[in-house]
């Protein structure tokens, strides 16, 4: 895992700080922000998104990961992800995460404090994980 500088690290964890405020949460109240360090350097975001029919609902990971398809982007440096209590990616999140990178840093950051709570990587949060053989 190559980790990123303090520099990156730092609007990384600005970045899913502001776009966790954006969150669509009505029925949960749990609002979620994401950012995503990609390949190229540029960073994209993520909020969750609820529904009047709950299980539609999209996470806040998965939607940034959305973002940096629909640029172009295939690859994941790093995450920042932003929550009340430094909740860490749902297991569904995680096999997605695992699509678009090995080994890459997960920054867990506490919403109430604003300040990173852990860090991790995709291969502690997902070991032995499904991959497609050809
Ligand atoms: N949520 C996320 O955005 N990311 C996760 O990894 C777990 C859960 C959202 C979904 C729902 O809107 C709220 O948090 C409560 O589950």
């Amino acid at each position: 895992m190559v980790k990123p500088s303090p520099t990156i690290i730092e609007e990384l964890r600005q970045a899913a700080l502001a776009v966790r405020r954006q969150a669509y949460a009505p029925y949960s109240n749990f609002l979620v922000g994401a950012a995503i360090l990609a390949g190229s350097g540029k960073l994209f975001v993520g909020c969750n998104v609820e529904n009047a029919s709950y299980g539609l609902t999209i996470c806040a990971e998965r939607n940034a990961i959305a973002a940096m398809i629909a640029a172009g982007e295939r690859k994941i440096q790093a995450i920042a992800v932003a929550c009340h209590g430094a909740g860490s990616p749902c297991g569904a999140c995680r096999q997605v995460m695992a699509e678009f990178g090995e080994d890459y840093g997960v920054f867990l950051i506490d919403a109430d404090s604003g300040e990173i709570a852990a860090e991790l990587t995709l291969e502690e949060l997902l070991p032995h994980r499904f991959r497609w053989e050809r």
